[in-house]
């Protein structure tokens, strides 16, 4: 099967929140969806579900969905998951609070390296628990973690937690085998739990591998919980699903037992969608990475070669990219105003990663290259401008 990923399809007036939050003349690359349709088996199945035309409460038979994400992890990463292994949850963004509550207590430390996710930090921060960061580092070659730094965080007796980014958004950064052992090795050592989402997984792109923090060994199996969602990789996340893959028995009944309190329900066509996509879409996944790889390859040569005060590098992983725009010498309020005032782009800033992102944006390129090429030609206008000035 091919996919048309340069397909320009209008979002516009469908509620999203990417195309909505901005008046038309601004060009949204922001919020991590993407501008693709999802795979075309995928959706036959919801248009034949929706036929159907009655959507009463769904059954609580998740077998399909636990056994098309152990499928997944089998096939795409060679990780030997068990289908009882896995519990469905409503999106990744939900786990990461879900988890946080589950496995530590209030006041309790919950350690993340930053620039992260904003929900990372928020997650503990909103639930009384308090979020340690170890900045990561440029390196020669990418973005380092700081293993000492880790260490001692770990080391705090009220840290109990470690938030793990793998892929890393927005850097982009997809950690190696010996990276994520020390890690490992380290919350061995401290007792930590690991949360790893792995929400980007399937965009890793050749020279790196995705390798899923707990298929390392079975200590670390026993220490961890993964969280997965083919919401990033099919554009699927209005339909709320996740999985979370848990080997030990006890952290996943514990965390179990936290979704099954918090009583959030599911839709009979996002368990249909996850399935679907897990099951007969990898071909779709092969074309759409060589698509994003082409995109953010035409996107770093572009703006290190013509857009003046702005430096990109190629990520390892995800479709974001880590825009350096400390040479345009702006404040993060003014910076943000210039891409969109002057770029009319609406792109992430920064700071909402954490205060290690300031002088940076977020960049996303998950869109048809017309698009992208949009926008960077909108961008290095305003940028050539305020050069000339
Ligand atoms: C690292 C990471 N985790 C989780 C999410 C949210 O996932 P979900 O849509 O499953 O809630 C995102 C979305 O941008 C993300 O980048």
């Amino acid at each position: 099967m091919r996919h048309d990923f340069d397909e320009i399809i209008d979002r516009r007036g469908t509620d999203s929140e990417k195309w909505n939050n901005y008046p038309p003349d601004v060009l949204p690359m922001w919020v991590a969806d993407s501008d693709f349709k999802c795979p075309a088996p995928v959706i036959d199945a919801l248009l034949n579900r929706v036929r159907h035309g009655v959507f009463g409460y769904c059954k609580d038979d998740l077998e399909k969905v636990e056994k098309a994400s152990a499928h997944w992890m089998r096939t795409r990463f060679g990780w030997d998951v068990r289908s009882e292994w896995v519990v469905f949850s409503p999106g990744v963004g939900t786990v990461l609070s879900l988890v946080v509550n589950a496995f530590t207590n209030p006041g309790d430390y919950v350690v993340v390296t930053t620039p992260i996710y904003p929900p990372f930090s928020l997650a503990p921060a909103f639930n009384g628990r308090k979020p340690l960061s170890s900045p990561l580092r440029q390196g020669q070659s990418g973005w380092e973690f700081d293993f000492d730094d880790l260490e001692t965080l770990f080391a705090e007796p009220r840290a109990k937690l470690l938030l793990l980014c793998n892929p890393h958004n927005p850097t982009g950064k997809a950690a190696t085998e010996a990276e994520l052992l020390r890690i490992g090795e380290l919350c061995l050592r401290h007792g930590i739990v690991v949360l790893s989402d792995e929400v980007h997984c399937d965009y890793v792109f050749p020279g790196r591998k995705h390798i899923p923090f707990a298929s390392l060994s079975p200590q670390l199996a026993d220490i961890s919980l993964t969280a997965i969602n083919p919401s990033k990789t099919f554009n699927l996340a209005d339909l709320r699903t996740a999985g979370v893959i848990a080997g030990n028995v006890v952290l996943r009944e514990r965390y179990r037992t936290a979704v099954t309190n918090a009583k959030l329900g599911r839709s009979s066509l996002g368990l249909l969608a996850y399935e679907v996509a897990y099951t007969q879409c990898a071909w779709y996944v092969d074309e759409l990475v060589l698509y994003i790889k082409a995109n953010l390859e035409y996107a770093v040569d572009r703006i290190n070669r013509k857009i003046p005060g702005i430096r990109a590098d190629m990520p390892e992983a995800t479709y974001l990219l880590w825009l350096d725009c400390r040479e345009l010498g702006l404040p993060q309020r003014r910076l943000v105003e210039f891409f969109l005032q002057e770029a009319k782009t609406a792109l992430n800033s920064g700071t909402s990663f954490g205060p290690e992102g300031a002088g940076f944006m977020r960049l996303n390129t998950a869109c048809p290259r017309a698009v992208l090429e949009e926008g960077l030609a909108r961008i290095e206008r305003a940028c050539r401008a305020a050069a000339a000035r």
